[in-house]
């Protein structure tokens, strides 16, 4: 029997990169996986790759009628939750002088609200399930990024924000555990479209590479796999923790 047989999971930005790998791992290993992203398209994609036990629904992680209507569609067809992803986020580049106020609110609404309204909307559906909600933070959710002030700051709020959920879920025994997830750079779009806008592309690979001990980029399965984890009792005794897997960036 596989590890989340009869679980139903939510994962966000769930049409590329570390959110569809994690999709496929979920769906691989047993759950029923809700695929939600803004492309609707490439979902579908990433749905059809898992197979009957995954749907693919649209949402925008920044509107909360998004989140409503999504809800509302796993509470008609299973009415439960155990395993949501909030893994859509990014962007955030610039530093603190070089960043209007205007970036900054965009990446906290994009990385930290989103995680606010979903949770909050996902609790009455993972009450008492035996539930996990899995954030994706960043390893910059731990060590600062200069170049990044808001992404920096978006991220540790996700760390933190973990950890109250955490708390108020085990104080009150709602049997949901919340951790968080922190990647070091890994071969996804957005981190590759990031390098492709450096002067010297290549350079700036090797600096990054250069950054991570292990002397290697992770790719999106090596977090994937994290998630999995996180979401099945082989994690039942972590809560409020921060799951690092990052080649060793911060060592
Ligand atoms: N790639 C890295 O090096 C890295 C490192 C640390 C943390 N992370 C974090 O991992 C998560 C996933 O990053 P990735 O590199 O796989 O990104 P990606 O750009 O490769 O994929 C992100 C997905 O999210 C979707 N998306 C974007 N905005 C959305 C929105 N408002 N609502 C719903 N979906 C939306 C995109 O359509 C895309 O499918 C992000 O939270 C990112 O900050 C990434």
């Amino acid at each position: 029997m596989s590890k989340l047989n009869g679980k139903v999971a939510l994962v966000t930005g769930g049409a590329d990169g570390i959110g569809a790998a994690s999709a496929k791992a979920l769906g691989e290993a047993g759950a029923f996986v809700f695929v939600t992203d803004i492309n609707t398209e490439k979902a579908q994609q990433v749905a059809d790759d898992i197979g009957v036990n995954a749907k693919a629904l649209t949402l925008n992680v920044c509107e909360e009628e998004n989140w409503k209507s999504v809800f509302s569609e796993i509470e008609k067809q299973f009415g439960e939750l155990h395993i949501l992803v909030n893994n859509a986020g990014g962007s955030g580049a610039g530093t603190i002088e070089g960043t209007s106020f205007d970036a900054y609110r965009n990446c906290m609404k994009l990385n930290v609200d989103s995680i606010f309204i979903g949770t909050q909307l996902a609790l009455p559906l993972m009450k008492g399930k035996n539930a996990s909600v899995i954030n994706v933070s960043s390893i910059h959710g731990l060590r600062a990024a200069p170049h990044a002030a808001p992404y920096t700051a978006a991220k540790g709020a996700v760390t933190m924000l973990t950890k109250s959920v955490a708390r108020y879920c085990a104080d009150n025994g709602l049997k949901i555990r919340c951790n968080s997830l922190h990647p070091g750079y890994i071969n996804t779009p957005q981190m590759l479209a990031w390098l492709d806008s450096q002067e010297d592309t290549e350079a700036a690979t090797q600096a990054l590479v250069s950054q991570h001990p292990i002397g290697f980029l992770g790719e999106p399965e090596d977090i994937a796999s994290g998630v999995v984890f996180l979401a099945s009792d082989d994690s039942r005794f972590m809560t409020g923790s921060e799951l690092v897997m990052d080649g060793g960036f911060c060592l």
